[in-house]
């Protein structure tokens, strides 16, 4: 996946996901809980980002898409906000700042693909870390089952935008169990016409395998919760909700 991908995306990451809030309460309750400065990680449109800001919290944001970060851009002036982003791939930005909180929500981590980029990923947050900060990682479980049945399988949903009634309508077509890819389509209808078409790319990690990943990059304790509640994780959560500590 290229900048590219998520540019195109940007246009209408809002009308798909927009009103997804599950996961806000927990954020703004750990950016209240964290006192310093704080950074999201893959900000996008802004959707928990500017939620975060108009609380108060000083955060900072970083996302590699320009056509991402325009749209929050936009957002935050007629909110009369003023938002802290920088594009910057995650990879390896560099920030003056060390912060007490660094999240990464909405399953952004899981598009980096690769083991190296990952790691990476991981040690560049570790440095950007004040000393007794918190590290939040979210992407969801791989249940075995559940990929099998969806592959293939066309899912869909209405959204309303602008009073217009739009379909959104996406398909999981390939599951690469060996490198534990998974890659899906995702379009928009107006009327039955296709007035935009996605492709994605993500790579899928299972408990053991996150543990040594953050090992790896000098991690030693972390609580794993099953979703946004702060109840523990069971073997038929679907989120994964990471929180690490330095
Ligand atoms: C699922 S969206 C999440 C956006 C936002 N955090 C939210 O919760 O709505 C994934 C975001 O990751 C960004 N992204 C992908 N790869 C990135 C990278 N290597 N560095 C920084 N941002 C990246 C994309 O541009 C996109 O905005």
């Amino acid at each position: 996946m290229t900048q590219k991908n998520f540019d195109k995306w940007a246009s209408i990451y809002d009308l798909i996901y927009g009103e997804y809030k599950n996961d806000l309460g927990f954020y703004k309750n750990e950016a209240k809980k964290s006192k310093g400065k704080a950074l999201e990680i893959a900000c996008g449109t802004g959707r928990l980002y500017l939620e975060i800001l108009k609380t108060g919290v000083d955060i900072y944001g970083i996302d590699i898409s320009d056509a991402m970060l325009k749209i929050l851009k936009q957002k935050a002036k007629k909110l009369n906000l003023k938002p802290k982003i920088n594009k910057a791939d995650m990879r390896n930005f560099k920030l003056k700042n060390k912060f007490s909180l660094i999240i990464v929500p909405f399953r952004s981590f899981m598009h980096n693909l690769t083991i190296e980029d990952q790691i990476k990923s991981l040690k560049n947050f570790r440095r950007h870390l004040s000393p007794s900060g918190k590290l939040i990682i979210n992407f969801f479980f791989p249940k075995p089952e559940l990929m099998t049945k969806k592959l293939g399988k066309v899912w869909k949903y209405n959204v309303r935008a602008n009073k217009k009634k739009l379909r959104v309508q996406g398909k999981y077509f390939l599951f690469d169990e060996i490198n534990q890819i998974a890659e899906f389509t995702q379009s928009l209808f107006q009327k039955n016409k296709e007035i935009w078409k996605g492709r994605f790319k993500m790579t899928y990690f299972y408990k053991r395998e996150f543990e040594l990943l953050l090992r790896l990059a000098g991690f030693k304790k972390w609580k794993l919760y099953g979703g946004f509640d702060y109840k523990p994780y069971k073997e038929k959560t679907q989120e994964m909700v990471w929180v690490i500590e330095n």
